[in-house]
């Protein structure tokens, strides 16, 4: 039934035209989990019949590949230079995970070329229709070009563990992002939280200081526990929900999946994605 339900959504999307929703995983603070959180959503989403693709945004110290225990011929960066073709830059992992690279020296968007920016949504046209998400891994902090995509994507997925500096540099970054486009949909998920702790009381006060202060509603996805599995895994190069299916860290990862895919079905079919129009909107700005 579900299947059945599914097929004519998907139907129904590509008979209007409605492409990938595309996703930019954050934090304030670095090293809070973002790029684990990623490859295991990934693979969540992935298992629930979704097309997925990651893009490693950490630009010079991506570590996506690390993660998934291969290594990227190419990146996104040999595609916008003419070098490359879009296929030639995705890498597949054993496990049957795409991402893609985005290559050292991918510098600010709107010092590039007429050209150069018309390969990149070129490329995201294409990625587009053949995903149904499009998850762009980001570095910590503001730079100016991750502000830029960072403005022009659909949904943002802030990750914060429930220190008080995680949480005060979350709330940073999100009013930073809530000041270029106050419209900016948010989800949250808190990570690495105490077996004995109320992982979302953190959060909640970042959910708090969002709608007092930025007039910003949010959805809390889930709180994923610490859990040496996550260790483990990125020894084993291999994603946790597929390394350890039956941990209550893959249970909280599959039921944050769930989440987000009941809580994302309406933006879909009424909205469909702006990412395109915003990143095009931004680089006139920038000419202009
Ligand atoms: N739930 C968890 N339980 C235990 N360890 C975790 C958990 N989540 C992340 N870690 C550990 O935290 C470290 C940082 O994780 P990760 O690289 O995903 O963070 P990041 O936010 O992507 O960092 P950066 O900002 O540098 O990109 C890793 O060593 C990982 O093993
Ligand atoms: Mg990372």
């Amino acid at each position: 039934m579900r299947d059945q339900a599914e097929a004519l959504r998907v139907k129904m999307m590509q008979a209007d035209g409605t492409a990938a929703r595309s996703v930019a995983i954050i934090s304030g603070k670095g090293g809070v989990g973002k790029t684990n959180f990623t490859t295991n959503f990934a693979t969540a989403l992935q298992a629930e019949g979704k097309r997925v693709i990651i893009v490693d945004m950490d630009i010079g110290m991506g570590n996506v590949h690390i993660l998934l225990g291969t290594s990227a011929e190419y990146s996104l960066k040999d595609y916008l230079t003419g070098e490359r073709s879009l296929e030639e830059t995705i890498t597949e992992s054993a496990d049957g995970l795409r991402f893609i690279s985005g290559g050292s020296g991918l510098e600010t968007v709107l010092q590039w070329t007429e050209q150069r920016f018309a390969r990149l949504i070129g490329a995201f046209e294409k990625l587009q229709q053949q995903y149904d998400y499009i998850l762009f891994d980001m570095g910590a902090g503001a730079s100016e070009s991750a502000i830029e995509l960072i403005v022009s994507v659909d949904e943002i997925i802030v990750i914060a563990t429930p220190e008080p500096t995680s949480i005060t540099d979350a709330y940073s970054m999100v009013k930073f992002i809530c000041l270029r486009d106050p419209e900016k949909t948010f989800h949250v998920v808190s990570n690495r939280v105490q077996p004995k702790e109320d992982g979302n009381e953190a959060i909640t006060r970042l959910q708090f200081a969002m709608r007092k202060f930025l007039n910003k509603e949010t959805t809390l996805l889930g709180a994923l526990p610490e859990d040496a599995a996550v260790h483990k895994s990125v020894i084993a190069q291999r994603p946790f929900v597929t390394l350890y299916p039956h941990a209550p860290i893959t249970r909280r990862m599959n039921a944050i999946a769930a989440n987000y895919l009941s809580s994302g079905t309406d933006i879909d079919i009424k909205e469909g994605s702006t990412f395109l129009s915003q990143l095009k909107k931004l680089f006139a700005r920038g000419r202009g």
